[in-house]
């Protein structure tokens, strides 16, 4: 496995950091704890129920599902799975032949374990696909499980919902991918600075994919990890800018606030991009009092949907930060400051 050199460079013939650090454990799997150890009792138990797992991407659904079943059948992982993702024809023939057949094999296995049919991103599968496999798997259930991964476990029918036991992952914490992203700097050498990390946690928001992913390429393009290579490369409003243009609105000063929407606008974001953003910083901002800010938050809320129907201009997000520094006028808001 090729590993980076240790002047700066990577080699271009190395594996995507995502593939290369994707955990072969359970145990190694971060995160989720409370899943994590359901599954950890099923590996220890070898008797797989028929699993879903669903949650945002990113989060290591498919992970967990391969480092189950690779713990439940050892050896005989190759012959004893059946792997189907999106990228495979899944649709009803599908069901009727090839899973049909995997399920009738006869494959020896360690005692106790049975064959695992892994239906990755399954929420892909057409209604008559789903359909076709309920009675499935109740024939074939003493030698075949199903492991499903999603992300909408309501774009699975109820009759397979209720035949499996349901997993649902949830965002990873930040101190979660921020650990992870520091034990993999560690082993792959990569020179940074906290802030920069800091940055590439707020920039995943819990999706451990895309922050081990825009590590590699913060890396591998500008050579360090700083807070501004980062959004270099995310291609985000800069937080800074965002937080300075929120705090004037704060204090009520608009022609600050107009000066640094401009700021952005000009770079050429999206003013879905840039709302976006301000919800995300304006989370963060503990200068700001509670009360005021969910005051400010439902006011993004209102602009982010009159974005989303297609008003997407910068008139929009001036109009929002005119109302942001109106609430200034509110004197029960700011009932300390006038
Ligand atoms: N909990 C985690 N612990 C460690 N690494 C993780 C975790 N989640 C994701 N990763 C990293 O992200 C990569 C992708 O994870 P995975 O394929 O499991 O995502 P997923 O949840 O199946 O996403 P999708 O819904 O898009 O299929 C892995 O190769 C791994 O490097
Ligand atoms: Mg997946």
């Amino acid at each position: 496995m090729a590993t980076s050199s240790s002047n700066g460079k990577a080699p271009s013939y190395e594996l995507p950091w995502v593939e290369k650090y994707r955990p072969l454990k359970l145990d190694d799997v971060v995160g989720n704890a409370a899943t994590i150890d359901r599954l950890k009792v099923i590996q220890e138990d070898g008797n797989c129920p028929h699993l879903l797992i669903s949650g945002l991407p990113g989060i290591g659904k498919t992970t967990s599902v391969h480092c189950l079943a690779h713990a439940l059948l050892g050896d005989a992982y190759k012959e004893g799975v059946l792997e189907l993702n999106a990228s495979d024809e899944r649709g009803i023939d599908v069901v009727r032949n090839k899973i049909k057949s995997f399920a009738q094999k006869k494959v020896s296995l360690p005692p106790g374990r049975h064959k695992i049919i892994i239906l990755d991103e399954a929420d892909s599968m057409t209604g008559g696909a789903q359909q076709a496999l309920r009675r499935t798997m109740e024939i074939y259930a003493n030698t075949t499980r199903f492991c499903f991964a999603c992300n909408q476990s309501n774009k699975i029918i109820d009759p397979i919902q209720s035949r499996c036991a349901i997993l649902r992952y949830g965002k990873l914490s930040d101190e979660e991918v921020m650990k992870r992203l520091m034990e993999i700097c560690d082993m792959e050498k990569v020179e940074h600075s906290k802030d920069g990390l800091a940055a590439l946690v707020f920039t995943s928001e819990g999706d451990m994919r895309q922050a081990i992913n825009n590590l590699q390429s913060t890396w591998t393009g500008l050579g360090f990890v700083s807070p501004d290579n980062v959004f270099k490369v995310c291609d985000q409003p800069h937080p800074v800018t965002i937080r300075a243009m929120l705090g004037a609105c704060y204090k009520g000063d608009i022609d600050t606030a107009m000066e640094k929407l401009d700021e952005v606008w000009n770079l050429g974001y999206a003013a879905v991009d840039i709302v976006t953003t301000i919800f995300r910083v304006v989370k963060t901002m503990d200068s700001i009092p509670e009360a005021v800010k969910l005051e400010f938050i439902k006011e993004i809320g209102w602009t982010h949907m009159r974005i989303l129907e297609g008003v997407s201009t910068v008139i929009q997000l001036g109009g929002l930060l005119s109302r942001l520094c109106k609430m200034h006028l509110s004197p029960k808001l700011f009932e300390v400051k006038t």
